[in-house]
């Protein structure tokens, strides 16, 4: 296998930082890379809440109070490093003026609003880690950017950087982990962040739709482009509404796109290793699985009931995540014999909706509108079913977790979900869970019952579970698929 130096930037890495299923991303694949024997590090902004006792942070005298200059501003930079737990890999944290010395990663929790400086912060953030490159003197081959805070590091280097020698040659790959989040800014923004405004104009490479666009940046300057699943890579090429109108531009652009599966991290998300369960089960010995469900209910505050499935939902509620469609499914669901606990933050309508659901059915459903790593464990482990009615998702991870934990997955037939979750079929005994076959109220209800009536086979149950518990997402095979799109695009 051939050795590459890549550099890995994300504004999320798990445990660090984490505010979606991308921290859990950025997590796993540097560690696959490392594996196969990869010179890879991380850079990550330094948050304030990141606990620099508990990680080990250190400082590194070298890269103390490095200047980063942007449309004539300078700001200071101190980098400190650790590594991500239980690995070599190396990380750097990376603090800016105060751009990241604040509770929030995207949104300020005092204003439920992005921080208005947003565009600044991630520019800020993608130039002092090429400045703290050089002072390093690691020259990668590769850097692979993730999602839109990162789209600033392509442009620069084909820019404002493109004469200065050091970064001759360094390519870079562009990962969309979602297109409902492009970072979309004012176009005056530009000029702010050292982008060419004339691009900013109707038909440049900057603008979509009237505004400054870093993701639409990124594809027009990364060397390579990927996505979380193939699925979602045809998706958002062939439905428009799924794409956000991108479907042309990736589709000129196809010969540098493609779709690749996530894995996940078995060490920290199966039920034999999981650290944050208190009984620990296998495919062999599932009894720990009852034991935690009986836990998960004494959390919730719900009666444990022999035989009664529980159904749980671990996502952001919004109606991307089909949260609408769920609060009008609730009276049927709730109607079986079965019990709900939805966990996430979101949309305060849709909080508030359900807030009323809960009151009527205190017995039945629990609600906690916060992002718990703890509890989402709790919540795969514990339930029965997990429930996934997503409009898209380009990849999802939650259901391959519910898989390694044998709890039956309930999903709509579209992005990742349609790649990792097979329709169960009750005569061949085939599937992996139950797709969702027409996305509505109506359809979810229809599959939530399927599912509880095959919770009730007991036999088919066991058996079904080993086999889902033996389903493999693993990184390896997709950290192959990143490797050799590093070798084409530094052999191009
Ligand atoms: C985003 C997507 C999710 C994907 C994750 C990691 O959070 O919404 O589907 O699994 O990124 O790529």
């Amino acid at each position: 296998m051939k050795q590459f130096k890549i550099l890995y930037l994300a504004s999320e890495v798990a445990p660090f930082a984490k505010a979606g299923g991308l921290a859990d991303v950025t997590g796993a694949l540097p560690k696959a890379l490392k594996g196969f024997n990869q010179e890879i590090r991380l850079m990550i902004p330094k948050y304030k809440f990141i606990n620099e006792r508990k990680y080990i942070l250190r400082e590194v005298i070298r890269l103390r109070e490095i200047p980063v200059t942007i449309n004539g501003k300078t700001e200071i930079a101190n980098v400190k490093s650790a590594f991500l737990p239980d690995s070599k890999v190396q990380i750097y944290f990376i603090e800016i003026g105060d751009y990241f010395n604040r509770p929030g990663i995207y949104i300020d929790p005092k204003t439920n609003e992005p921080y208005s400086d947003n565009a600044e912060r991630f520019a800020y953030f993608s130039k002092a880690a090429l400045e703290t490159l050089r002072i390093l003197s690691w020259q990668p081959d590769v850097i692979h950017c993730n999602d839109w805070q990162t789209a600033a590091v392509p442009v620069y280097l084909k820019t404002v950087y493109q004469t200065e020698p050091f970064f001759n040659g360094v390519k870079t790959i562009f990962t969309i982990h979602n297109l409902t989040s492009q970072g979309t800014f004012d176009t005056a923004k530009a000029s702010e962040i050292d982008f060419d405004e004339s691009q900013t104009r109707d038909g440049g490479m900057f603008n979509k739709d009237g505004q400054l666009n870093l993701t639409k940046a990124a594809i027009h300057f990364s060397d390579f482009i990927t996505t979380v699943s193939e699925n979602y890579a045809e998706e958002i090429i062939r439905d428009d509404k799924i794409g956000f109108g991108f479907g042309p531009l990736l589709n000129e652009n196809a010969e540098k796109f493609e779709g690749i599966m996530n894995g996940v991290d078995y060490s920290v998300w199966s039920p034999e290793k999981d650290k944050f369960i208190p009984n620990k089960y296998s495919k062999e010995d599932l009894s720990g699985k009852e034991e935690n469900k009986k836990a998960l209910l004494m959390r919730l505050g719900l009666e444990y009931k022999p035989d009664v499935p529980l159904l749980g939902m671990i996502s952001r509620i919004n109606e991307q995540k089909g949260f609408d469609l769920v609060v009008e499914a609730l009276d049927d669901l709730l109607a079986m014999d079965i019990q709900i606990s939805i966990h996430g933050e979101g949309d305060k309508d849709l909080l508030d909706q359900l807030t009323n659901y809960a009151k009527k059915y205190p017995n039945k459903l629990k609600l906690n509108f916060t992002y718990d790593d703890k509890m989402a464990h709790l919540i795969e482990a514990g339930s029965d079913i997990f429930l996934m009615p997503s409009r898209y998702e380009p990849c999802g991870l939650n259901q391959i977790y519910s898989l390694k934990y044998g709890t039956i997955p309930v999903v709509s037939a579209i992005g990742g979900l349609f790649d990792t979750v097979d329709d169960l079929d009750d005569e061949s005994n085939d599937g992996t869970g139950f797709i969702i076959e027409k996305l509505t109220a109506k359809g979810i209800v229809k599959a939530v019952k399927k599912a509880v009536a095959f919770y009730k086979k007991k036999d088919k149950l066991v058996e079904f579970q080993r086999r889902i518990m033996d389903e493999d997402f693993s990184w390896e095979i997709s950290a192959k698929r990143y490797l050799d799109i590093y070798d084409r695009v530094i052999n191009e």
